[in-house]
């Protein structure tokens, strides 16, 4: 598959793979002995610290064989995949210090920020629960600790659907833990820490248009047989690695049933999802929209 981004920016992406290399090796031969004053681990690297795993919710079991789980595994920041107006995406390192056990993930971290747009909350919050007044009346007045807790919560709506989805077997990452506003995700990449390209950043050939397609409606198949559809669907949210569709950013997943506007959100993920295809030549017949509503409607029983 030609990946434009390999052609305009091969050298930036170079260069990052380096710097991540140097630091996964400085961090492969750094010895667990020592803990200094401060209590972190002593491996020279400021931006190292002990693993969060201890302390943060976990996903679901059982939990993939190259996840790191050991206490005396450290996180080292690699460095920064994306930079959002709602979340900035970072590249961490997991690994036990001496052993050569590691692991790369991502860590999606919502932001709390005066800069953070908040038009997609209003809707989806509305019918979400929150328990105390408190933080109810933050999140009205929009305080620092009301963008605190909002930014929280798309974290947990995010975690949720993403652990619903694994488990039901849907091209997802794995969603290692949360701990309050950050989520670890399996890392969709190479070993060497460059991230899987976005869809819309390739240009298949027909077959292997073909073929995604394919992914594509067989994960939106799976999720509307479970009555849920993405609710931000797009070629941006859609990774493409070793020719396998991951499906990314699901805070705002629907439950086309019980949400009064589900079907408007399927509709909108058909119709988005459907251009972009036909937009790169899949033949009409083949990304129909109308065909594909139809398909999805009867798999939620909405018909
Ligand atoms: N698990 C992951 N593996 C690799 N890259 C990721 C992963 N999750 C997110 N990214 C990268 O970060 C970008 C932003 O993530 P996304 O979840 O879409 O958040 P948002 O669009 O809200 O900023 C993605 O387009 C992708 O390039
Ligand atoms: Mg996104």
């Amino acid at each position: 598959m030609r990946d434009e981004r390999m052609r305009r920016g091969k050298r930036r992406f170079d260069d990052d793979d380096r710097r991540f290399a140097d630091k996964r090796r400085a961090l492969a031969t750094a010895r667990p002995s020592t803990v200094d004053e401060t209590g972190m681990p002593d491996t020279g690297d400021p931006s190292a610290s002990w693993s969060t795993w201890d302390t943060a919710q976990h996903g679901p079991q059982p939990h993939p064989s190259w996840l790191v789980t050991e206490l005396a595994a450290v996180d080292t920041e690699l460095g920064v995949l994306k930079t959002g107006k709602e979340a900035d995406v970072h590249l961490i390192e997991r690994a036990v210090p001496g052993t050569g056990v590691s692991c790369v993930l991502a860590a999606k971290r919502y932001r709390s920020s005066d800069h953070r747009q908040f038009h997609r909350d209003s809707g989806y919050l509305e019918g979400r629960r929150v328990r105390k007044s408190r933080e109810l009346r933050a999140m009205a007045n929009r305080t620092a600790f009301g963008r605190e807790v909002i930014a929280a919560q798309w974290a947990v709506a995010e975690f949720a659907a993403l652990g619903q989805l694994w488990s039901l077997g849907a091209p997802v990452p794995y969603p290692v833990q949360l701990q309050g506003t950050e989520l670890l995700l399996e890392f969709i990449g190479s070993d060497g820490g460059q991230a899987a390209p976005r869809l819309a950043q390739l240009r298949p050939d027909p077959g292997e248009l073909r073929e995604l397609w394919r992914q594509l409606v067989d994960a939106m198949v799976l999720m509307a047989g479970n009555s849920l559809t993405h609710g931000d669907l797009s070629a941006y949210n859609l990774l493409v690695h070793d020719d396998r569709l991951v499906m990314i950013d699901l805070p705002q997943v629907v439950d086309v049933v019980s949400n009064p506007r589900g079907p408007e959100f399927l509709h909108r993920d058909v119709q988005v999802i459907t251009k972009w295809f036909a937009g790169r030549g899949l033949p009409p017949e083949v990304a129909d929209p109308t065909a594909l509503f139809e398909i999805l409607k009867a798999e939620a029983r909405l018909v």
